[in-house]
């Protein structure tokens, strides 16, 4: 990840004097601004030492004395008031060890993007050299705005990590894709970023994410609901432990990929079939979390299949290629091989028959249709099947949290 990590508290004029984890919380000025008191206050209660700077948009919508109160530390919002002189922006810069903006609207999202600097937040922001999470939060045609995405993008291709936005009802009375994550999700994403983690240092890891999509004609596909998130937070999780990581991934929904990990976009089976068997000699860690699509039309037509005239059709599919299977054959000793399967079958006996058939050392069964069941879901319920050892079932839980259960099973196989 390109993230330039802080250095310890070693600022002038905003104290430590402790060894609390600091983090300087940016409120901007969306409708969810008043679930940012909720955040303080969890960071708080969960032992972080918290300063907060909001924009002035921000000040419309809850006074800084909440936060103040909240955090039992002054809110920095104005760069050129009383205490301007102390360069307020560099010493919140230096002091902190994460920086969260949550809720982050679009414009805030704009001018970190630009690398503006016209205000506290924003200013702060450039003179700031640790981990930046970002929780946007807006509606839904704005999150999906091409200027939003190419901002986001941008910002997760210098490190940026995001949570959320989730799928709810909004302000404005719609529901879709666009209010703040949940402040406890926020903090579970702060508490892992604040974590060490490590274990991965030196091997490589080959991810596959979403969806592949077979063409029926130059219009039309056969696909699935997959979003690719799992595959994403695996890729992440094991960047964030160490490991030098590569994701295959299918087309993606939302703007979400990881920043500072290579990735190379497919669109068929096939493709990701040469993507994987192209790079897989290199990896000490395959894990396929990508939905492959099983069949594909043997004979896709050149040109839109046209209505008129037919009554029905008919179309002839073959088997796309198996690529766990063919990694599973491929494999090298030493090589750690996981699988993931979706079935509507009993899982621990599909999952075991998956296990041998593809030579594989654990899979990650989902049921599909069961509560939190995958496809679109921030939490999954999961069976952990490996080859040798007894199943292990995790209930309901972040994505993130499945990838670090995942990513600790492969580490104790990488140790063997
Ligand atoms: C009632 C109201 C609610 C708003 N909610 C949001 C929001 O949820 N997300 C967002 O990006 N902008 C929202 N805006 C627009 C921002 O407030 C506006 O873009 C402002 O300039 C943001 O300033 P800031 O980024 O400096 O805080 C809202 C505006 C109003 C008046």
């Amino acid at each position: 990840m390109l993230v330039r990590k802080a250095s310890p508290a070693r600022a002038v004029g905003v104290s430590s004097g402790n060894d609390r984890r600091r983090i300087l919380l940016g409120v901007t000025g969306g409708i969810a601004a008043y679930r940012a008191c909720e955040l303080a206050r969890l960071l708080v209660k969960s032992g972080k030492e918290v300063r907060v700077v909001m924009t002035e948009a921000a000040t419309k919508f809850v006074a800084p004395l909440t936060f103040a109160t909240l955090t039992g530390a002054p809110v920095a919002v104005d760069g050129f008031g009383p205490s301007a002189w102390k360069m307020e922006h560099i010493e919140l810069g230096r002091w902190a060890e994460l920086f969260v903006i949550a809720p982050a609207t679009a414009d805030v999202l704009a001018k970190l993007a630009g690398g503006e600097a016209d205000e506290l937040l924003s200013t702060t922001h450039l003179a700031f050299e640790g981990e930046l999470l970002l929780a946007p939060a807006m509606n839904t045609a704005m999150w999906r705005h091409p200027a939003v995405v190419e901002n986001c993008r941008r910002l997760s291709e210098r490190g940026a990590r995001f949570v959320g936005p989730r799928e709810g009802e909004l302000a404005c009375g719609e529901t879709g894709v666009g209010p703040m994550a949940e402040p406890s999700d926020i903090l579970e994403e702060i508490e892992s970023m604040l974590t060490a983690a490590s274990g991965f240092e030196g091997r490589r890891v080959l991810v596959t994410a979403g969806p592949t999509v077979e063409y029926i004609d130059p219009v039309r596909y056969l696909s699935n609901p997959s979003t690719g998130l799992m595959g994403i937070e695996l890729a992440r999780e094991a960047a964030r432990r160490g490991a030098e990581v590569c994701l295959v991934h299918g087309p993606l929904a939302g703007s979400g990929l990881p920043g500072g990990i290579p990735a190379e976009p497919v669109v068929s089976a096939q493709q990701m079939y040469e993507a994987v068997m192209r790079r897989i000699p290199k990896a000490d860690v395959f894990i396929g979390a990508a939905a492959v699509s099983d069949f594909r039309p043997v004979r896709p037509s050149a040109e839109k299949l046209k209505k008129e005239g037919k009554r029905g059709l008919t179309l002839e599919l073959e088997r796309s290629p198996d690529i766990l299977q063919a990694v599973g054959r491929a494999r090298r000793p030493g090589q750690v091989v996981v699988g993931f399967a979706l079935e509507t079958g009993e899982l621990l006996t599909e999952a075991r028959k998956k296990l041998a058939s593809k030579r594989a050392d654990l899979i990650v069964a989902n049921a599909v249709g069961a509560e939190g069941a995958p496809f679109g879901s921030s939490s999954h319920s999961i069976l952990l099947v490996p080859a040798r050892g007894e199943p292990a079932r995790l209930p309901p839980q972040s994505k993130r949290r499945v990838a670090g259960a995942v990513l600790d099973r492969v580490k104790s196989l990488l140790d063997g």
